[in-house]
């Protein structure tokens, strides 16, 4: 247990909230193949995918089954993720047709940004956020009035960009200096030069208690967590032992009329309902709904569908 931060039998937590939020769960929120990005193929431990132009195929540890396509669509991929750790950054892709340079042009929407070959096969983006890019636009723009947003762990920022082109005034917090880089270099490959965002390099929890401590107040807050991560200055984010504490911190920076608070989690050995129970326990008595389940990809010509991720989104009165 991380003593230096406080944990889940921290007596200083609030009491459970009295009241049981209605709400659904399991709600499954799939984001279709379009022209931005398709899920081609999956199987065997790996997947196809096509990222605007780009076909790459990375590996998939819950692609249990049989890849639907002839291993020749697979062969003629732009990119190969080989996670070779002696090599560092695009060094860890092979590029068995042309070689590519290190970040190629995305869009999501009409908005801009970078797709990119990075040390983690992660590619600067998670497509399967655009379920909540789609619902945080909506609510922004149908808010009618000035929204505040908050976007924790917020990597490459397509989220940020989102909420400001709907709106949003935007705080964006990310550990990761080189993430913050990528961030605001989209900000301008978007078009969004001129729009109010904060780029803020700092651990999560420490800017969170700081705001809260400052008395700042958001309408909506984005909070996408990894299991496992670290601060600037090396503070350890454990997604277990620090999302309780995390999550008071964000009920304690809500505005007076809030809009919604939706939380992300990967790759962490628990069910959308401990998210769905955590986001109960600390905003049930603010009223309005609940809705957790799993953000899932659909396949490009089948049925497949890849589950990415856990998903809880709390819904203002
Ligand atoms: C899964 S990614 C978030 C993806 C993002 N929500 C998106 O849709 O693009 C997790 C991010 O958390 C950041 N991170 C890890 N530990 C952190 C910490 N202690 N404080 C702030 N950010 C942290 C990482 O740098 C990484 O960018």
């Amino acid at each position: 247990m991380n003593s230096s931060r406080q944990d889940t039998q921290d007596p200083s937590r609030k009491p459970p909230a009295s009241r049981r939020l209605p709400g659904v769960a399991p709600l499954v929120l799939e984001t279709p193949p379009d022209a931005s990005y398709a899920l081609l193929d999956s199987g065997n431990g790996q997947k196809l995918e096509r990222y605007g132009p780009v076909t790459i195929v990375r590996p998939e540890g819950q692609a249990l089954w049989r890849p639907s396509l002839p291993d020749k669509r697979w062969r003629e991929a732009d990119a190969v993720f080989t996670g070779d750790t002696d090599e560092d950054g695009i060094g860890r892709w092979r590029f068995p047709r042309t070689p590519l340079g290190e970040t190629w042009p995305l869009d999501w929407d009409g908005i801009g940004f970078h797709g990119r070959f990075t040390s983690f096969r992660h590619v600067g983006v998670f497509p399967e956020q655009a379920a909540h890019w789609r619902f945080a636009q909506e609510a922004i723009a149908g808010a009618g009035r000035p929204v505040r947003l908050l976007n924790l762990f917020g990597y490459t920022g397509v989220a940020s960009l989102v909420a400001a082109r709907a709106g949003a005034h935007v705080t964006h917090v990310d550990a990761s200096k080189k993430a913050i880089g990528w961030a605001r270099e989209n900000q301008q490959l978007a078009g969004l030069g001129d729009k109010p965002i904060r780029w803020i390099c700092d651990d999560a929890v420490k800017f969170c208690e700081r705001e809260v401590r400052r008395g700042s107040r958001y309408e909506a807050i984005l909070l996408d967590p990894p299991k496992y991560g670290r601060g600037p200055k090396g503070e350890v984010w454990q997604l277990f032992d620090n999302l309780p504490h995390m999550l008071d911190l964000v009920r304690d920076m809500l505005a007076e009329k809030p809009l919604f608070v939706v939380l992300t989690a990967y790759s962490i050995r628990a069910s959308f309902f401990a998210l769905h129970e955590i986001m109960q326990e600390t905003l049930g008595d603010q009223g309005g709904r609940l809705e957790s389940g799993e953000l899932v990809l659909g396949s490009e010509g089948s049925d497949r569908k890849l589950s990415t991720s856990l998903f809880s989104r709390w819904i203002a009165p």
